[in-house]
């Protein structure tokens, strides 16, 4: 069941410059909503006349007690700098929850996320918790100013941090990272193509089932306008309906 619905800014908080969090109200008791899927947002009204389409965002964390939800946003067009600019109060029009989630699996696995891109992580960490199953988590970003919701991943699972310019954790990618050496049962990868392309060659080579969210250029979200086709061995597939998670050996080109 997909929803559209008012939901009222409790809070934009700003990370840096050009990515912020927005905390928003439910007026109602959440449905279910999994790990990796996303919302359609829609920017209108005065905040901005321009842009037309909904933009897809991730979950980045879910909070039914108090029918919260959290969205990560990094600014690099018109909607989400229009998005920036919600203030506490606002109402944002949200069509939820989209696409399909996660694949639960295994007793001890590793989270790997890049940039901006890591934003649906936090949520899958909370899943995994619950059904106890051991979790690493390797989080790369361009510099310590732009890590997110650190505390959050430590308190759900050990915590690995790179920086390209080495000012927090260890210098350089997550893919030159040695706990990538261990064994997991499966990985879960979010972040831009190139890291999911050599995270999910490095889990094919150690037999390990690996899980990339892809992050196409969508219109409608919902299946209709197919401008988000991904090449996969079993043909073409929409990302926001058959994805935006894909087992890696699933696609083309991983
Ligand atoms: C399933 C899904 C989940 C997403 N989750 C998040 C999230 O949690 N947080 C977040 O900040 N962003 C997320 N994105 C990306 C986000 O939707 C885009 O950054 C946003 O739509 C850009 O809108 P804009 O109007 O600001 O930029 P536009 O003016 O539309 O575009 C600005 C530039 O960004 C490029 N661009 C636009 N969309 C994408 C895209 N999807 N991937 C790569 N480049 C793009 C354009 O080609 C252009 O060069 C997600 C995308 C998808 C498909
Ligand atoms: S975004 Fe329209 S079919 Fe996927």
């Amino acid at each position: 069941m997909k929803y559209c619905k008012d939901f009222t800014v409790v809070s934009n908080e700003i990370i840096t410059p050009s990515l912020f969090i927005l905390r928003l109200q439910y007026p109602e008791a959440l449905p279910e909503i999994k790990a990796g899927q996303f919302v359609e947002i829609l920017v209108e009204g005065e905040r901005d006349k321009d842009v037309f389409l909904r933009r897809p965002i991730s979950f980045h964390d879910v909070n039914y007690e108090t029918n919260q939800i959290a969205l990560l946003v990094q600014v690099v067009g018109k909607g989400t700098a229009s998005l920036s600019k919600a203030k506490k109060g606002d109402k944002l029009n949200l069509i939820f929850p989209l696409g399909n989630g996660f694949t639960i699996m295994g007793k001890k696995v590793l989270l790997v996320g890049g940039g901006c891109g890591a934003a649906p992580l936090l949520y899958l960490l909370r899943i995994l918790k619950q059904q106890n199953i051991e979790t690493h988590t390797l989080i790369g970003c361009k510099d310590v100013n732009h890590l997110f919701s650190k505390s959050e991943y430590q308190s759900l699972s050990s915590l690995y941090i790179t920086t390209e310019d080495g000012s927090y954790g260890e210098k350089g990618f997550v893919t030159s990272h040695p706990i990538l050496q261990q064994t997991y049962d499966a990985i879960y990868c979010c972040g831009p193509t190139p890291m999911l392309k050599a995270i999910s060659k490095h889990a094919k080579e150690k037999n390990i089932p690996c899980f990339v969210s892809l992050e196409h250029s969508m219109a409608c979200g919902i299946g209709v306008c197919l401008c988000c086709v991904v090449d996969t061995q079993q043909g073409n597939k929409r990302t926001c309906v058959t994805g935006p998670i894909f087992l890696s050996t699933d696609l083309k080109d991983f």
